[in-house]
């Protein structure tokens, strides 16, 4: 009924067209366009609000109460908001599974998190883990004039915010920077939480920079995972002498990242071969506990010689005992034995954490565009396969950094 001419009387509509005459109810004719319109208007209300919940909500690995692997759950969970006008939208590209997330999934750290929680009113579930992430700032708080939409940014948010194992997460601009420009978003996911702990323990707590290095001598124990692998890098190219220690298979690893001296921590006389080497001006301790104490009658006496250990009890300790008296029990391990050794030699002991670092980032950034820092990633895994990429870097070995994909490269 293309061209057709329409009469109507008051009941009737006739549609004349060249060959046909349609005649049907005026009522009708009235009616079922009505209710398509409804119909039409019903349909796009649903579509919109569907495109509305799916614009508002992402799909992220998360936790509703602590345990195992297996309470890692894979759905669709709320956007992180900006909660302050210099916090930034960030799309997901990639992110590393740290160590901290295999714990935090299990509890570490509940105790004295939650109380940090409460006190920025934060909630606890659903946890969403992942603390590194390189990816695309999809929308800036009002006040956060250091990136625009579109920037390719790599960063950390803090240890109580929506994680990085979704797919958007929401930090503040000091806890991001522009990522390397040659390397992949695989890659700058792979460094920024290791990169801002070791900065911390060398760079704030050691007092290392590039203008005071080179004449330093640096232990860094356990050479081949995230943390020795940026440790080591870091260092060398402030030109730093470092010695480290690793299994027999991680030997050719560490070498290659710039190591000068090797050893073999599975050596029956590795602290002798340590010894041989003379003094150390930081040593530089992931583990701590008494295997890591035994390492401060390495330093070089009255120097002002340091030793950091970024498994200090706090944590632990508060989650054994509560907040009140595990303060008091983590404070008593300064007086342990050997650190008190440490102290009576003139040396300092100091505890490293993790700290979220846009201006740090902003200088390792130009050591990784000049090739002085190279990522090492032993694995990559799709997002779909986030649990297994826990699974991986808990049955432990690291060898570098397991990278998990939202986007992949490719299709970026
Ligand atoms: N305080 C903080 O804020 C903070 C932040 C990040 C990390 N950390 C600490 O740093 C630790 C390491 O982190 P990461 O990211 O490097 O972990 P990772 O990537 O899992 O690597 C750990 C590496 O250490 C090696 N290793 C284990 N025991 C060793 C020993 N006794 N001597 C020498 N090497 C040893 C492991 O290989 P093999 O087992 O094959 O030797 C593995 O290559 C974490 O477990 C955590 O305690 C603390």
């Amino acid at each position: 009924m293309a061209n057709c001419v329409l009469l109507t009387s008051r009941r009737k509509c006739f549609a004349l067209s060249q060959t046909n005459t349609f005649s049907f109810s005026r009522s009708k004719l009235q009616v079922s366009p009505v209710r398509s319109l409804i119909h039409t208007f019903k349909r796009s209300l649903s579509n919109n609000a569907e495109n509305l919940s799916a614009r508002n909500t992402m799909e992220a690995w998360y936790i509703n109460e602590y345990g195992s692997n297996d309470v890692l759950q894979h759905g669709r969970l709320p956007l992180p908001s900006l909660r302050t006008p210099t916090d930034i939208l960030v799309r997901v590209h990639s992110a590393s599974v740290n160590p901290i997330d295999y714990r935090m999934r299990s509890g570490y750290g509940e105790s004295l998190l939650n109380l940090w929680r409460k006190l920025e009113n934060v909630k606890e579930f659903p946890l969403v883990l992942g603390r590194d992430f390189s990816g695309e700032v999809v929308k800036t708080g009002r006040l956060a004039r250091r990136f625009r939409k579109g920037d390719q940014v790599w960063g950390t948010p803090s240890v109580i915010a929506v994680g990085t194992h979704g797919q958007f997460v929401v930090a503040s601009q000091d806890e991001m920077s522009i990522k390397p420009f040659n390397w992949t978003h695989s890659e700058a996911a792979s460094l920024p939480y290791v990169a801002c702990t070791v900065w911390t323990a060398l760079a704030s707590r050691a007092g290392l920079k590039p203008e005071n290095s080179h004449d330093k001598h640096v232990l860094v124990l356990g050479g081949s995972g995230g943390i020795g692998n940026f440790a080591i890098q870091l260092l060398k190219a402030w030109g730093a002498f470092v010695t480290t220690t690793c299994a027999t298979d991680a030997v050719e690893l560490v070498t290659g990242l710039g190591a000068d001296h090797v050893i073999d921590y599975s050596a029956a006389d590795m602290m002798e071969q340590l010894e041989s080497l003379g003094s150390f001006d930081v040593v530089l301790d992931p583990f701590g506990g008494d295997v890591g104490e035994q390492y401060t009658s390495l330093l070089c006496k009255w120097k002002g010689a340091i030793y950091v250990t970024l498994a200090p009890p706090l944590l632990s300790k508060t989650d054994e005992y509560g907040t009140g008296l595990g303060l008091l029990s983590a404070g008593q391990y300064l007086t342990s034995s050997a650190l008190q050794k440490a102290f009576c030699s003139g040396s300092l002991v100091s505890w490293g954490f993790f700290s979220p670092n846009g201006a740090a980032l902003d200088y390792i950034r130009s050591l990784c565009q000049s090739g002085m820092i190279k990522p090492v990633i032993q694995e990559e895994f799709p997002f779909s396969k986030t649990n297994e990429a826990y699974v991986k870097l808990e049955s432990g070995h690291a060898r570098g950094k397991i990278v998990v994909n939202m986007i992949s490269d490719e299709s970026s």
